[in-house]
């Protein structure tokens, strides 16, 4: 279902493979005539002037000229690398997806990202990281397009336009690049107080990784995952790097943005050259599958939350290798284009409200940034799984489609073979009962806890942790030109500790607000210790 001149894996063939690997004997025109010369354009004389009739001048100038997409909207900056993905076989009796079986290989493509600056900003700021991985199973692409920060700053998607208008640089001077210390960015969280867990890890040292091998990756939202006698489990994604977290100091970032801005994609790219191949173990936590879709009182469908490990520990059920770096960046990171829609039976979405709008989202952004609608088509989007889609035609479309009915039923093109009967290999959703209700623009009343677990996360920080977060506060805040924003997100931070407020107030020379919520005491057990994952011990 694609060019001839590509083969199942998107590696180019015959004829094409000189041309896009530029190893062929002479340099040719895109229609294949051979070039004497490309250095010098046809010109009546010597000293001109230039003819119009130059074929070559216009068709290396013209195609020059398109040579840029468009960015993408969020997660501009990214680098990528291939891999694979070795399941364990201990997510069977929960997930009948045929990739987690024990010692199946499957190919995978991951891109890592920051959020907020354009392609060309620097790797070592602070932000939230993307980590997108897109698993080519025999049952189809499943991507897990995850960040390595467990948490959202929104809870429903309708949000995502306005959080990003106020993260991304002002619209009048295009100022900060890819940082958030700005008022827009402080206006918004401040007065959206749902933001507050996630803007308090990108304020903790995950805010700037050391490596993108040394970062965590969760999927954020819960899904569902389905075995093979249709049961369901409510889970958590995380990915574990074997070489543990570790983060950078604000100064240490600071000198290696001036010093190496790609700091980050050198590292990956390096590591994997070397054969340091980068793991990761991919785990699941795991909650019954209940009508209230709560675990211990934490609503599962509020992305704002997690569920500490010590109430749901995380069991692996695989490990990832990336083993390959890309050969060209535009073909592979840059045409790459995951989508929380891409699933595989055994995996099924919640109705967690921000995941609904990412399942609309990401197809429709690619549409414009890839030009149409056969992106697909590109060789680092293709399935490995066989495709019969009747999608046909469009922009950019490659595929030479033969039979004459893309439609169903049909009888003349063999029907639907694919269709036939209640096939269980088919991605069924679950049956899950959606409760009577009138159509309302509300949250659960659950969704309004906005300051438990960013306290609880402050809790569990070490003393030089807290001091991080209080010179990344203060700093943050310096750069802001409103007063009254500074007061506000102080009166925020009063809502999480008193101690973070006091300290941020000073460093800001403002007073200290009290708080306006009840501050729960500090819980002496362990469980605190760990709030947000396994810290390295390494
Ligand atoms: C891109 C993660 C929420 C819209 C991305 C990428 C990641 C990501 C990792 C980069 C993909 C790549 O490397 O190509 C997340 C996570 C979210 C979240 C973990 C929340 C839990 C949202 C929401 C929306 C959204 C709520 C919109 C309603 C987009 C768009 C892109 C993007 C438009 C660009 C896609 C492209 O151009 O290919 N997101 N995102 N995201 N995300 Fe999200």
């Amino acid at each position: 279902d694609g060019p001839e001149t590509v083969s199942p894996t998107g590696q180019p063939t015959g004829a094409d493979q000189a041309r896009v690997a530029q190893s062929g004997a002479y340099l040719t025109t895109a229609q294949g005539a051979r070039l004497p010369d490309t250095d010098h354009s046809l010109k009546a004389g010597a000293r001109g002037p230039v003819l119009l009739q130059d074929h070559h001048l216009r068709e290396k100038i013209t195609h020059f000229d398109h040579e840029r997409i468009p960015e993408r909207v969020v997660h501009a900056r990214g680098a990528a690398a291939h891999g694979v993905f070795q399941g364990y076989g201990t997510a069977g009796e929960v997930s009948k997806a045929a990739f987690l079986a024990k010692d199946v290989e499957t190919p995978v493509f991951v891109r890592f990202s920051t959020v907020l600056g354009s392609r060309g900003s620097a790797d070592t700021v602070r932000d939230t990281r993307g980590f997108a991985t897109k698993f080519y199973t025999e049952e189809g692409t499943f991507d897990l397009v995850g960040n390595n920060i467990p948490v959202f700053f929104i809870q429903d998607a309708i949000k995502f336009p306005d959080v990003i208008h106020a993260a991304k640089p002002h619209p009048d001077r295009e100022i900060p690049q890819a940082q958030s210390a700005h008022d827009t960015f402080w206006d918004f969280v401040s007065l959206h107080t749902e933001a507050t867990h996630h803007t308090l890890w990108n304020m903790s040292d995950r805010g700037i990784p050391r490596s993108y091998r040394m970062m965590e990756g969760f999927g954020v939202h819960t899904f569902r995952l389905v075995n093979a006698a249709e049961e369901s489990v409510l889970v958590k994604f995380h990915w574990k790097p074997k070489l543990g977290v570790h983060s950078l100091v604000w100064e240490e970032a600071q000198l290696i943005n001036g010093m190496d801005p790609d700091f980050h994609r050198r590292d990956l790219s390096d590591a994997i050259e070397s054969g340091a191949f980068p793991q990761w173990e991919l785990g699941i936590q795991v909650f019954p599958d209940t009508p209230e879709q709560t675990f211990e009182g934490i609503d599962l469908l509020d992305p704002t939350k997690i569920v500490p490990e010590e109430l749901a520990p995380v069991q692996p059920i695989g490990l990832m290798t990336l083993n390959a770096n890309t050969k060209n960046y535009f073909a592979e990171t840059e045409q790459v284009a995951f989508h929380p829609g891409h699933l595989v039976p055994g995996i099924d979405v919640t109705d967690d409200p921000l995941l609904a709008g990412r399942l609309f989202s990401y197809l429709d952004t690619q549409i414009s940034r890839l030009g149409g609608p056969n992106f697909a088509q590109i060789p680092i989007n293709r399935p490995h799984a066989p495709v019969n889609d009747m999608l046909r035609d469009g922009m950019h479309q490659t595929a030479v489609h033969t039979g004459v009915a893309p439609y169903h039923p049909n009888s003349l093109d063999g029907g639907c073979p694919f269709l036939a009967g209640a096939d269980m290999s088919a991605f069924i959703e679950t049956p899950v009962k959606v409760p009577a209700a009138s159509k309302v623009r509300e949250a659960p009343a659950s969704f309004s806890d906005h300051f438990t677990q960013p306290r609880l996360f402050w809790l569990s920080m070490t003393p030089p942790e807290r001091e991080h977060i209080i010179a990344a506060y203060t700093f943050e805040l310096n750069k802001c030109y409103e007063q009254a924003i500074k007061e506000r997100t102080l009166q925020v931070l009063a809502n999480i500790d008193t101690e973070l407020c006091e300290e941020v107030a000073t460093g800001l020379g403002l007073p200290a607000p009290a708080a306006t919520e009840p501050l729960t005491e500090p819980d002496p057990s362990p469980a605190l210790s760990q709030m947000g994952g396994t810290w390295p011990t390494d």
